[in-house]
């Protein structure tokens, strides 16, 4: 039989054993009832995530982030030309867009303008001091790759800002570059627990000898999943991810939904005495806030105990944080949006006295240099991104991090993906998104004639409202924030 023949045959067997498959199994309606050209429903399904993305997504139209952002953050990080020539493609008929107000005599010839050093914990035994605006966000050794990790701490070193280790621990990759380091422990206290799980002072004391662990952060919540531990899938579980958190290999890393030890505001203060008295460097917490009765409450404890006792910082993660993993209910519907939730909590600092003390780290896609500025100007101290650094890493929004197949080589440990990310070369983008990310904000500043970042007021946002005329931030959150200079 000729060659051709043969194929056709074997295809014509294929097709007829398929179509006995598909008629014959119960799992599937539509393959029962359309066998062999049923699976183009699927094959079609599968392809249309990257199909839509590549051919018919407008610019500004893709969530979590549109190809206008991605773009502009791709080219920051390989430091190319971040102009835009015509126009803006932002759609700006909808009410509601925010505006930052120019001065009518820009500052004189200064695109930048510097951020001045700020300290974390004065009253420490070890205080962080840093001129870094704009930071990596958590992300776990495990929810990322190692080489993912590496070019984070790589290009944190060049660019001078720090990294958040996330809740699965300290790893050699977060050491090797020397970089500022905030350890993060998370509800299951992965890398300082003892055997029994509970916090253990020695662990605690190991990390705080690292001179690169500037601060350490209580993760009481992250924005993507507000009431839900970390959750680490069991195919991200090697076995070096499994002994840095002490937990078996390949088995999904759950942690609990919130600290057992911590249930009230008082006993947060005692975890955060407990935190920064044995390791003498400044401790704060990490949240996502709902409920705004317990920042009364929380506040007026500190007030009872004496300024002392509160944390050196709070980072607020809006709503729309992302994650590794979690649940999309929560991840859609729970916790509220930074816009809200940024200007409740400077102001119930400012109202407790306690603006000073604590320092306000904001996250939840503050990716690009405006939405930045919108943040400084409600009164944020610092700026911390995720996903802002996964695209410098050259993440494609594949929207697969909890799935181990992350096809840019981040969000897996796929030794083959993970060869794909160089650190050296990823390295390179981070400080270059850093950088360019500064230099933008800075060009903002000094088109709205403040002289340091900081200086920002929410009297230079102006929103757009129903009929058309435009209103000041500070017209709907007044201006308790006016920040110390
Ligand atoms: C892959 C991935 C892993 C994350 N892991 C952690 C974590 O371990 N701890 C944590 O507090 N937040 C974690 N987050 C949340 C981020 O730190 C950040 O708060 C959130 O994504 C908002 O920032 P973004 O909008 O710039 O991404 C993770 C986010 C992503 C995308």
């Amino acid at each position: 039989m000729h060659g051709f023949h043969f194929i056709l045959l074997l295809l014509a067997i294929g097709l007829i054993v398929l179509s006995i498959w598909d008629l014959t199994q119960k799992g599937h309606s539509v393959l029962r009832t359309y066998p062999v050209i049923g699976h183009f429903r699927y094959i079609l399904e599968g392809l249309g995530v990257y199909l839509r993305q590549f051919f018919y997504a407008r610019d500004r139209e893709e969530l979590p982030f549109n190809r206008a952002e991605r773009t502009w953050i791709y080219r920051a990080a390989k430091d190319s030309d971040t102009t835009v020539g015509f126009g803006s493609t932002r759609d700006r008929r909808p009410l509601g867009s925010i505006y930052f107000v120019d001065a009518p005599f820009p500052l004189l010839g200064r695109d930048v303008v510097k951020t001045r050093p700020v300290t974390f914990g004065p009253q420490c035994e070890n205080p962080y001091t840093t001129c870094s605006l704009i930071n990596i966000s958590a992300m776990s050794y495990g929810a990322i790759s190692e080489n993912a990790i590496l070019a984070l701490a790589r290009g944190a070193k060049m660019a001078g800002c720090w990294l958040n280790t996330g809740e699965g621990g300290i790893s050699s990759f977060h050491l090797e570059s020397g970089c500022d380091l905030v350890a993060q422990i998370g509800t299951a206290k992965y890398g300082f627990r003892d055997a029994e799980g509970n916090l253990s002072d020695e662990k605690l004391k190991e990390a705080a000898a690292f001179p690169q662990i500037k601060m350490f952060e209580i993760k009481l919540s992250q924005g993507a999943k507000p009431g839900k531990g970390g959750l680490l899938p069991a195919v991200k579980v090697t076995p070096d991810i499994a002994k840095i958190r002490g937990i078996p290999a390949y088995q999904d890393s759950v942690s609990p939904n919130r600290f057992p030890e911590i249930a009230s505001s008082g006993e947060l203060l005692d975890f955060i005495y407990r935190v920064r008295s044995v390791t003498g460097k400044p401790t704060g917490f990490k949240t996502v806030l709902g409920d705004y009765e317990w920042l009364h409450d929380l506040f007026k404890e500190i007030n009872k105990r004496g300024i002392e006792s509160a944390p050196d910082f709070i980072t607020l993660d809006g709503a729309e944080g992302g994650t590794g993993a979690g649940p999309m209910s929560l991840m859609d519907y729970m916790g509220l949006p930074i816009a809200e939730s940024l200007p409740t909590l400077i102001d119930l600092l400012v109202e407790y006295k306690l603006r000073d003390r604590i320092k306000v780290i904001a996250s939840g896609k503050l990716v690009t240099p405006s939405m930045i500025v919108w943040a400084l100007c409600v009164g944020a101290d610092f700026i911390n991104s995720a996903r802002g650094f996964m695209f410098s890493l050259g993440c494609i929004q594949a929207l697969q991090c909890n799935l181990n197949t992350c096809p840019t080589g981040i969000a897996t440990h796929n030794t083959w993906l993970m060869r794909g990310l160089d650190p050296e070369n990823k390295a390179v983008r981070v400080f270059h998104y850093v950088k360019n990310l500064e230099y933008e904000v800075g060009t903002i500043c000094h088109s709205c004639g403040v002289h340091e970042p900081r200086e920002l007021q929410r009297s230079h946002v102006r929103i757009v409202t129903q009929n058309g005329t435009s209103v000041s931030l500070e017209d709907i959150y007044p201006d308790k924030a006016k920040k110390p200079k």
